[in-house]
């Protein structure tokens, strides 16, 4: 047993620095010797459980990779189809679900977003509610507020091709026009997990798409600690200039849930409506020459040009085979 066995991640807010550092140190040599025997046999016998709530291509093929290449297995599960307690029908609650899990599996890896929640928080608020019940460990596949297996996959890219000293490098987060209404999780774990690495923050978007006040008090505080500075800007040719890391992505109002359900159509208007908010090559040229960086789908055309999203500074294919490294060591460390 390591002194990570059992221990969720449900956040990297969670997570010791050194603890997040030595999962990436484990990711890089995971992927430089992926089908060696030192790693091939870690989750023997071992089957790690899926409840999706939403859709996804990268987290459940990188989540079956990363199980089968450890030499177990990862179940897919929807919840729709389990009779599960929602607020709207009856059937088996959390507590019963966790706990049987726990008898079967070694891990539990859920996602929750977008149309499977009535308010910001609830995704949270569940996945904290199966930590609670279950005995094996809980991580988020991304939920409203945080996905950190995205977090740690964008900072294996970027200690790749910026070095492994990220400290003063300068991440700016920008808001893209889209088509497709996106959660908060992604680029919420990017503002805490890079300022944890000593990063500059900014953040740009037009006004109205504040994001959640806790999430940028702790970041805030974070480039504080490290003597960094924090910035939020509606002014894009002000946060473009001489930064180092773009990573342009739609995200929804904080007034999305105001209904009670989401309004994912208002939100596309809306966020159609500001046609100069695409990352671009012309504002890539105010950068330090910086990386462009994107958890996936893209949605081109959109949040960013097909000239950066396949240019030669776009670092995403890169980031998204990163989930597959990253979720092998968080497997390792937490489910052995
Ligand atoms: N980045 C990410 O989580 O992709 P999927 O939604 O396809 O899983």
């Amino acid at each position: 047993m390591g002194k990570l066995t059992g221990k969720d991640l449900i956040t990297t807010i969670d997570w010791e620095k050194d603890d997040l550092i030595k999962l990436l140190e484990l990711a890089e040599d995971m992927q430089k010797n992926r089908y060696h025997k030192k790693y091939t046999e870690v989750l023997k016998y071992k089957t790690f459980m899926m409840f999706f709530y939403n859709p996804s291509v990268r987290t459940r093929q990188s989540f079956e990779t990363a199980a089968t290449e450890l030499g177990g297995h990862a179940q897919f599960l929807e919840p729709k189809s389990m009779r599960l307690k929602t607020a709207k029908t009856a059937g088996e609650t959390v507590e019963d679900a966790a706990n049987v899990m726990s008898r079967y599996g070694a891990g539990l890896g859920i996602r929750i977003l977008e149309d499977q929640i009535s308010a910001y928080g609830e995704g949270e608020k569940l996945l904290r509610e199966y930590a609670h019940y279950s005995s094996i460990p809980v991580m988020s596949m991304a939920h409203d507020k945080f996905h950190p297996m995205q977090g740690l996959a964008d900072i294996m890219g970027l200690r790749k091709h910026l070095g492994k000293k990220l400290e003063g490098k300068t991440f700016t987060l920008v808001w893209g026009k889209g088509a497709l209404a996106r959660s908060w999780s992604s680029i919420q774990e990017a503002l805490v997990l890079y300022s944890r690495f000593g990063m500059n923050v900014r953040i740009a978007s037009p006004e109205g798409y504040d994001l959640d006040p806790e999430v940028i008090d702790y970041t805030k505080s974070q480039c504080e600690k490290n003597g960094k500075k924090f910035l939020i800007t509606h002014d894009q040719k002000e946060a473009y200039e001489g930064s180092n890391i773009i990573y342009s992505r739609n995200w929804m109002t904080p007034n999305a849930y105001a209904n009670g359900s989401l309004d994912k159509q208002g939100e596309i208007e809306k966020s159609l409506k500001y046609n100069d908010w695409i990352c671009d090559m012309e504002k890539m040229k105010l950068t330090d020459d910086a990386v462009f960086v994107h958890p996936m789908p893209v949605d081109r055309g959109n949040e960013v040009t097909d000239e950066v999203a396949s240019g030669k500074r776009s670092i995403i294919y890169d980031i998204a085979e990163n989930r597959l490294h990253v979720q092998k060591a968080a497997m390792m460390m937490t489910m052995v």
